[in-house]
């Protein structure tokens, strides 16, 4: 509701002026953007708020995203479906479904709350831009059909947005199967995927987490790649990890420090081929793990 808020403004205030032929509707009808503008609208303004807030260090000087012309795109329908890095379903509407900026240079970017407006969005990479910066949006964990989140080598910071406290844990991430934020600066406690049972590779190594490992976690059946390693993480390794049937790489070692042992449950992974846990203050089985 916010985001639609926003844009109503936004609209108002003329950020968007030239747009007027798409976009007149919302114009005339600010306090119901909702229900007016068409989701390619919606798809269209979020790109505009996505391109602002992803060049709003370097907006003046940048050629990235030099092609994302909000001008054009608001008087040829679905023309931003050309965009580089946007793929539309050609067959549903022409919905933006994916988006992958690898390696464009968004130096001081940060990802805007609107981008939870593209509801249709199954697979997002926004990774190795160089200081992409700012907190990751916590609207990007109510997505509904967002299936790929790549935020990778970056410097996105602050805590993993947490799901709201009322918000059923099925409604956190629910559709959830490749989560990599591998290489940023989040901090605070490990998110609460316990509930992600179709997520089958997760990656948030290489950040500031602490805390433990939820017990919670071996509750993500399908998981098959976990990389936890070079965190801040303490405690013990929950057992029940040891309930991830389908783990083949566990990455647990570098500057993490656990209390115990491994579990001799872990004997029971038969589907692990790596269990890395260097330099991480665990004895026990293995120990022989492969650095990566
Ligand atoms: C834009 O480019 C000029 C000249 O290259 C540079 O001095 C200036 O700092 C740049 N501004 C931003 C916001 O990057
Ligand atoms: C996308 O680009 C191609 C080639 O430049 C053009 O033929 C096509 O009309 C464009 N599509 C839209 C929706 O603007
Ligand atoms: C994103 O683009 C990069 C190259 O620019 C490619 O290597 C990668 O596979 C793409 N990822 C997805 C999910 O399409
Ligand atoms: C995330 O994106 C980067 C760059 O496109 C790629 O190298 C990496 O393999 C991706 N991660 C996953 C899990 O696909």
């Amino acid at each position: 509701m916010q985001a639609e808020q926003a844009m109503a403004q936004v609209l108002v205030q003329g950020d968007l002026r030239p747009c007027t032929r798409l976009l007149l509707p919302l114009l005339l009808a600010a306090t119901a953007v909702s229900a007016v503008a068409s989701p390619a609208e919606r798809d269209l303004y979020a790109l505009s708020k996505l391109k602002s807030s992803l060049l709003s260090r370097s907006a003046r000087n940048s050629t990235s995203l030099a092609d994302w012309d909000m001008i054009k795109s608001s008087s040829h329908y679905y023309y931003h479906c050309n965009f580089s890095g946007i793929t539309c379903d050609a067959t549903n509407g022409h919905r933006v479904v994916a988006i992958n900026l690898t390696g464009v240079p968004l130096p001081g970017g940060v990802l805007p709350a609107e981008i939870s407006l593209l509801d249709a969005l199954s697979s997002l990479t926004v990774a190795g831009c160089s200081s992409l910066s700012g907190p990751m949006p916590a609207s990007l964990s109510s997505m509904p059909l967002l299936r790929r989140l790549n935020l990778s080598v970056n410097n996105l910071a602050g805590p993993f947005p947490s799901p709201p406290p009322d918000a059923a844990a099925a409604a956190y991430f629910p559709s959830l199967e490749v989560l990599d934020v591998y290489n940023n600066n989040f901090l605070g406690p490990l998110p609460p995927l316990g509930g992600s049972r179709l997520l089958h590779h997760l990656h948030l190594g290489g950040n500031y987490f602490t805390g433990s490992i939820p017990e919670a976690y071996g509750d993500m059946e399908g998981l098959v790649y976990l990389g936890l390693q070079a965190n801040s993480l303490s405690g013990h390794v929950p057992p029940s990890l040891s309930r991830l049937r389908r783990l083949r790489e566990i990455y647990l070692g570098y500057y993490n420090s656990f209390d115990g042992g491994i579990s001799p449950e872990f004997c029971e992974l038969d589907a692990l081929v790596l269990l890395d846990m260097s330099s991480c203050g665990l004895t026990g089985i293995g120990g022989g793990g492969r650095t990566p």
